[in-house]
Formats: structure tokens, C-alpha cells, sequence
């Protein structure tokens, strides 16, 4: 067994980046597989706060090779001053890789998302406006940028000259800001001379690697809510965060992955519009999203913040082969008297198990909670299970009987430090 994977169970910011940094001394590979810098992950140790966007959470394990595979859309300029921050900040970026069938997003696909959003009004998805879901619009649409094809200026020229001329003709359409093609490309090569050692054939790589039984972690983004697929569409991303999309997104057989470990919060929260049948709007959500932090890493938008709902854990355990859990901000959860968890919904009269395909009827699920009592003691510095308050523990407990899936980690603060493992 030397593969694992990391997915956020929710709708993202779920701790991924934490799990995945902490974990990331016990593997030598680490692959973000899907999403672009729509993620923001946020990582602290050593009095040092860290916020990637793009680059995966095993950068600051200087051992690890760092990855970014080809099912993800990367804002080249993004990439370039995330690589030059962490530089400055003393972190080394050699062992970072870019797939060259990765495809890359540029600054037409962030006027183009506004463009999209603004369209659909009221019913718009409160994108994070970084251009993700055009980006992926081309690559379905056959005429996306890949990495491999900035090497070669001439061929890379004609393309992109296609693409702004194709993305100028919809932006005229709306009103929008159009674009200079020659500016982009400018800049864009400009960038080939930082990045070109580094664009490789990563399926080859992460294949041969997991051949040598090396270890590798596949860090997802957003979270199994957020899936084109299987979250509550229409209210998702543009990509596949499940992990069964790992295979696909990285080039390698799906033979190699068997542990998958869904990170959930503690509670649920939730960035941008949709459904979200535990939301809750009461000094208790108050209180939580100041305790935690509730604001998006990426946006600065306030969370949305509701109880912890096992009927999407359930859901992620059926559609992403979730074997383990990684509760996180068990801390926040610190100091009130009663906490519910959701077991099941009611929908229509009807009590149902799973999560319904359409968001009319997702809208009208209400949650059916049981509700533990709470506990006042600071958790923040228990370093395991046993030594956790009797009610933090019958909390994890009631999670694994509701979910029948193991919990193996349990984090207890931001730092990497504040982790128990089980
Ligand atoms: P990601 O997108 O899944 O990597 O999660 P984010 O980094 O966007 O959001 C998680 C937030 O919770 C960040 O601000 C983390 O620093 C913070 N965090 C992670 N784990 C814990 C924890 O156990 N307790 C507390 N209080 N904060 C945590
Ligand atoms: P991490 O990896 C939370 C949400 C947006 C919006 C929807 C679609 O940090 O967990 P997009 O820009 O992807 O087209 O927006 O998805 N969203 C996230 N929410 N965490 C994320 O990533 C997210 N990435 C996208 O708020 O509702
Ligand atoms: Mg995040």
C-alpha cells in the first residue's frame, strides 16, 4: 500500500492542507490532481503561515517531489508568484514538476468567468472568479493550452491567437474587457525560461515511482460537494475532486489506489451559493465562524457555517471510496453546551439516507439531528484520543457508528502540531 489520497469531504476547506502537509514526511510524492487556484490551503508550523493555491502541500517537506498533474488548470502568472513567494520565504521549489498535458489558464478565462456569472444573475454559482470553469470549458471544447504546447513559441502563438480571438468575440458579446493576443504571449513566454525544467510527463513519473514502491499522497481541492459530478450540481466546480477521478487526472492505473482519507470539518461550512441543509444563522454559527476563522482563504468571503452532516460523509464514502476520516476543528467546537450532528434528511415526509440529484430537491431536505452534549475543556494541546474530554470522544465515536468509517486523525488547532493520530 504506498498510495493515499486526500479529499475533502464537504464543500473545500476542509483542512486539506493541514492533513496533507502533516502527513507529507511520510511520502515522497505529492500530486494536487484537480481544480487550478480556485483552492486556497493554508499550512502553519513554527510560528510560519503558508497559503498555496496551486502548489501542493508537500512543498515544505524538502524530500518530497511535488507535483501538479495534468487533470489541473494552472494561471501560469499565479504559479510564477507563488514559486518566487515561497522562495523568498526560504522554501525551496526544485522538486516541483507541471504536467505538460496540464492546461493553462490565462487572463481571458478570468473576464470570461465573470462574463458567465454575471449572465446567470440570480442564479449564479459565486465562483471564486478565477477563471476555472472557461478554462475547463476549453480543454471540453478541444482547444485548451497545455503545457507541453509552451514550449514550442510558434505553435503556441497560433493557438493562443485562436483562443483570444474566439474569447474577444464571446466578450463583445457581453460588454466585457477583450484582449491583446501579442501581450499575452509575451508575457507568457517570458515565462518559459522559469518554469521550462520543470514541465515533465508526470503520468510516466508518478507511474514509475509508485512502480519503485515509493509512497505518493494525491492532495485534492474544493471537496466531494464541489464535484462536477457528484456535488450539488449546478452549485459546484468545473472539475472531479472524488477520488476516483485521481486516476484519470494523474495518468496512472486506478489499480494504485486503494486508501482514500476524506477530511471533514468538525461542523460544515460552505463558500458561495447552493443548498446546505444543516446551515445554521444563530450565535452559535456566529460564534463558530469567529472562532474558526470562518473567512475564505482564497476570497476573504465569509463562510457559510451549519452543523456536521453524516449524510454527506456517507455520500463521499459511496461515490469517492472514503476509507478513513480526518476530523478537523474539533477545537472550534469547544465550549457549547449541546452539538448536533445530522443523521439522515427529511424530504417530503420521507426520511432518505442519501443525497438527491437535483438541487430543487436537495433545497428541500430537512436535516433530522441527534444532539450530544458539549464539553468547555481546551483541547488545543492534547496529543491523543484517550486524554480528549468523555463528550469530544463520544463526538468522534458517533461520527465513526453513523458513517462506519474510521477516524484516524483528529486535528485539534491549525498548527501541524495540533494533530492526534488514532
Ligand atoms: P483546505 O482548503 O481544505 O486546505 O482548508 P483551508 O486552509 O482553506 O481552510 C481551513 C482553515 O482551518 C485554515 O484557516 C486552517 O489554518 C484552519 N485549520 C485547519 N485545521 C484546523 C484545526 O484543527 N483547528 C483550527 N482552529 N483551525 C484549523
Ligand atoms: P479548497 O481547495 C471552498 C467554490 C466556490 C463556488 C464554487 C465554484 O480551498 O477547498 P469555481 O471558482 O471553482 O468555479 O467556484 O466552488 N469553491 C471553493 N470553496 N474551497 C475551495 O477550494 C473552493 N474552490 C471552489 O466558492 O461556490
Ligand atoms: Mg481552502
Amino acid at each position: 500500500m504506498n498510495s493515499l489520497v486526500v479529499v475533502g469531504t464537504g464543500w473545500g476547506d476542509e483542512g486539506k492542507g493541514k492533513i496533507t502537509d502533516y502527513l507529507s514526511n511520510k511520502f515522497d510524492v505529492c500530486v494536487r490532481y484537480q481544480g487550478g487556484n480556485n483552492a486556497g490551503h493554508t499550512i502553519k508550523f513554527d510560528n510560519k503561515h503558508f497559503a498555496l493555491n496551486l502548489i501542493p502541500s508537500g512543498i515544505f517537506n524538502p524530500k518530497t517531489i511535488n507535483i501538479l498533474s495534468n487533470g489541473m488548470v494552472i494561471d501560469l502568472s499565479v504559479l510564477v508568484k507563488e514559486i518566487n513567494s515561497l522562495i523568498d520565504q526560504g522554501i525551496n521549489c526544485q522538486n516541483l514538476y507541471i504536467s505538460n498535458r496540464a492546461h493553462i489558464l490565462f487572463p481571458y478565462h478570468i473576464e470570461l468567468d465573470e462574463a458567465f456569472e454575471n449572465l446567470k444573475g440570480d442564479n449564479r454559482v459565486g465562483t471564486t472568479k478565477r477563471g476555472i470553469g472557461p478554462c475547463y470549458i476549453d480543454k471540453y471544447m478541444r482547444i485548451g493550452i497545455r503545457f507541453g504546447d509552451l514550449l514550442n513559441k510558434d505553435s503556441f502563438y497560433e493557438k493562443l491567437s485562436l483562443n483570444v480571438d474566439y474569447a474577444n468575440k464571446i466578450l463583445s458579446l457581453f460588454g466585457n474587457k477583450i484582449f491583446d493576443k501579442d501581450k499575452i504571449f509575451n508575457k507568457y513566454t517570458s515565462y518559459i525560461d522559469t518554469i521550462k525544467s520543470k514541465i515533465i510527463d508526470t503520468s510516466v513519473f508518478i507511474t514509475n515511482s509508485l512502480n519503485e514502491n515509493k509512497n505518493v499522497i494525491f492532495e485534492g481541492a474544493q471537496g466531494i460537494m464541489l464535484c462536477l459530478d457528484h456535488g450539488t450540481y449546478p452549485y459546484v466546480t468545473s472539475s472531479s475532486p472524488s477520488a476516483s477521478s485521481v486516476a484519470l487526472n494523474c495518468g496512472i492505473s486506478p489499480q494504485y489506489i486503494q486508501k482514500v482519507l476524506g477530511i471533514t470539518k468538525a461542523y460544515s461550512t460552505r463558500v458561495g451559493e447552493g443548498a446546505f441543509p444543516t446551515e445554521i444563522f444563530c450565535e452559535t454559527s456566529k460564534k463558530i465562524r469567529k472562532i474558526g476563522n470562518e473567512y475564505g482563504t482564497t476570497t476573504g468571503r465569509e463562510r457559510r457555517i451549519g452543523w456536521l452532516d453524516t449524510v454527506i460523509l456517507k455520500h463521499g464514502k459511496r461515490v469517492s471510496g472514503i476509507t478513513n476520516l480526518a476530523v478537523t476543528l474539533l477545537d472550534v467546537l469547544t465550549g457549547f453546551d449541546k452539538l448536533k450532528i445530522c443523521v439522515a434528511y427529511n424530504l417530503d415526509g420521507k426520511k432518505i439516507e442519501f443525497i438527491p440529484s437535483t438541487i430543487e430537491e436537495f433545497s428541500r431536505c430537512e436535516p433530522i439531528y441527534i444532539e450530544l452534549d458539549g464539553w468547555m475543556e481546551d483541547i488545543t494541546q492534547i496529543k491523543s484520543f484517550d486524554d480528549l474530554p468523555d463528550n469530544a470522544k463520544k463526538y468522534i465515536k458517533t461520527i465513526e457508528l453513523t458513517t462506519g468509517i474510521k477516524i484516524s486523525i483528529i486535528s485539534v488547532g491549525p498548527n501541524r502540531n495540533q494533530t492526534i493520530e488514532i
